[in-house]
């Protein structure tokens, strides 16, 4: 590699532009834009040429055997993930996969090792763990900001229509597994991996799939997390972690350029700015790159642990969900 990581995209639809986006503006610094794959040679070629990528292929298939390309980023639903990863492992690229990684941690745990055993780089493309205003929270709940964290709270709820893959089980549709899943990864982040029981209830859309869900989490020492998912509420993304001396705003969860430090003794505000430099994609895509240039097989943004333990949670949600579910139909 020329220290530029060729950059592919497997699956250009809604969220692949935006990436796009951000992976131009990343252009001879980390990144050149090799190749963009569909199922349909003409959706891929005019995706190609709209961003600025040097080839176009109508397989999925072909971008993997494409001696060019270093990266690829999987952005195809839910459920076809874990197939197309190892695709593109098995012809030795490196990936980063749109969240959630896979439909269940025992899928993308054996990604995983894949991976690992191969000696590539895999991640998930859970953006907002990248964020600079992501990583100042952390940092200041680390430091004692707000004294000693006790409990979190978020929420993603946006009313979502016609989109198939939201709402058809076979694609990994659900609340829960495309917007909860953001939730769960602030309360991962803040609070650690080592959380000891999750709870939760959810409610049904008509093809199966939950249409909210609410929840919480448990640490060993006290702390709780108390968050919700929603395809039909309009609430937003939003996030909060609170202290025995303060708290930490987040008014946006996931597009996330402004926190608020709100002190308990004086009730005093502190507003903290982290503009995106471009549109907030480009920093899981810059991290993917050095971590690719320097060998890594995981980012340190993002470990492998990191997604297991999210899916660990969204795996024991959605069974305790379909059995309360099978009771009540009974
Ligand atoms: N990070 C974020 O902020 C964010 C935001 C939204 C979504 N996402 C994630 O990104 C992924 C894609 O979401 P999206 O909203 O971009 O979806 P989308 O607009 O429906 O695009 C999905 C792409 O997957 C490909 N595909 C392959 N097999 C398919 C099938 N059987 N049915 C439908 N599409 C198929 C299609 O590409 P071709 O037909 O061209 O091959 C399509 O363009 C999901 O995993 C989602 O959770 C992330």
């Amino acid at each position: 590699m020329s220290g530029q990581t060729r950059f592919s995209i497997l699956g250009p639809g809604h969220i692949a532009e935006k990436v796009a986006t951000a992976a131009a503006s990343l252009r001879g610094r980390g990144l050149t834009l090799r190749a963009v794959a569909s199922r349909d040679q003409g959706r891929a070629e005019s995706f190609a040429r709209r961003f600025g990528f040097e080839r176009a292929f109508g397989s999925y298939e072909a971008l993997a055997a494409d001696p060019e390309t270093d990266l690829v980023y999987v952005a195809t639903p839910n459920t076809l993930h874990a197939r197309h990863v190892q695709l593109c492992l098995q012809a030795g690229k490196h990936v980063i996969c749109e969240k959630p990684f896979a439909d269940n941690e025992h899928d993308a745990a054996a990604v995983f090792a894949l991976a690992r055993s191969l000696g590539l780089f895999c991640c998930e493309a859970m953006w907002m763990r990248f964020l600079p205003a992501h990583r100042r929270v952390r940092e200041l709940v680390a430091s004692g900001a707000i004294g000693e964290p006790r409990l979190l709270q978020a929420s993603f709820a946006v009313p979502v229509s016609g989109k198939e893959r939201l709402i058809r089980p076979e694609l990994g549709g659900g609340a829960l597994l495309d917007l909860g899943i953001y939730p769960v990864a602030f309360a991962l982040m803040q609070f650690g991996l080592d959380f000891e029981e999750t709870d939760g209830v959810s409610l049904p859309a008509p093809t199966g799939v939950d249409d909210q869900t609410s929840f919480s989490m448990r640490w060993a020492d006290g702390r709780l997390a108390s968050l919700s998912c929603s395809m039909t509420a309009a609430d937003g993304a939003w996030g909060r972690v609170a202290g025995t001396t303060g708290r930490i705003e987040l008014p946006q969860l996931t597009r996330c350029e402004r926190i608020a430090l709100v002190r308990h003794s004086d009730g005093s505000t502190e507003t903290m700015d982290f503009p995106f430099d471009c549109n907030g994609y480009e920093y899981e895509l810059a991290s993917a790159a050095s971590a690719v240039a320097a060998g890594l097989v995981e980012p340190p943004e993002m470990p492998h642990a990191a997604t297991l333990a999210a899916l660990r949670v969204c795996d024991a949600l959605r069974a305790r969900c379909a059995a309360a579910a099978a009771l009540l139909s009974k």
